[in-house]
């Protein structure tokens, strides 16, 4: 795959472990659930060391000192439903105040394209970073999707954050979306017949919340 400057592979042993365990087919929702939530997290602490911060001042048992904190109201997270919402726990655990969004598409069986059932977003969410959150990203069409009604909204800074993911959804948004950044745990090797990653995880919605 051709290098993208806007798209991050977040490589580290620590992710590669966990993600064999998820891949586990014999792997049950509880655990399953548990490590996604855990990926989110690693996966938001770095690709948030550009996160907006603010000075703010502190009185230490010594002195007063100034001292930066992250910027109040600058960060909405916006899972993409179902398997979006598996990572937004995660991504709180470090950012408990930032506001959360939800979009809501499923992906059509037969044509793959993304239909759109939900959309309920924060007030001011243009004024916000915007993390766009979904375990998979496949051919693309559901995150490029969720990337332009955000756009549409007047949202200027996007970051994608998926745990797996295809080349060819990683060129989708990369090349629509050169300004998005897009954060992905693995890279995998393709797409199968039915449009799903492989050797990936199977059904991500299904896995977090036990419906298959
Ligand atoms: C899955 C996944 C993504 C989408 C990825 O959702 O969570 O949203 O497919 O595929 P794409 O890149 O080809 O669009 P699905 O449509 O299965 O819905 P669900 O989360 O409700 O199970
Ligand atoms: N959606 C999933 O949940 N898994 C895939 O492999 C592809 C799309």
């Amino acid at each position: 795959m051709k290098n993208y400057k806007n798209v991050h592979i977040l490589d580290h042993p620590l992710i590669r472990h966990k993600l064999a365990i998820i891949r586990n087919k014999d792997t049950d929702t509880k655990q399953f659930r548990d490590i996604v939530k855990e990926l989110a997290t690693l996966m938001a602490y770095e690709s948030f060391k550009d996160v907006p911060t603010q000075e703010i001042e502190v009185e230490t048992p010594l002195e007063k000192t100034t001292q930066t904190v992250v910027k109040e109201n600058s960060i909405a997270i916006v899972p993409i439903l179902r398997a979006g919402l598996g990572m937004v726990d995660g991504i709180l655990t470090l950012f408990p105040a930032a506001k959360v969004g939800h979009i809501g598409l499923y992906r059509d069986e037969e044509t793959l394209e993304p239909q759109e059932y939900y959309c309920k977003l924060p007030t001011n969410i243009e004024q916000k970073v915007v993390m766009v959150v979904d375990p998979m990203l496949a051919t693309g069409g559901s995150a490029c999707d969720a990337i332009k009604m955000l756009k549409k909204r007047g949202c200027e800074k996007i970051k994608l954050l998926s745990i797996i993911a295809a080349p060819e959804g990683v060129k989708k948004v990369a090349e629509n979306y050169p300004e998005v950044e897009v954060f992905v745990a693995m890279l995998d090797r393709g797409l199968n017949e039915h449009g799903y990653i492989v050797p990936g995880l199977g059904d991500a919605g299904d896995r977090i919340f036990g419906t298959k």
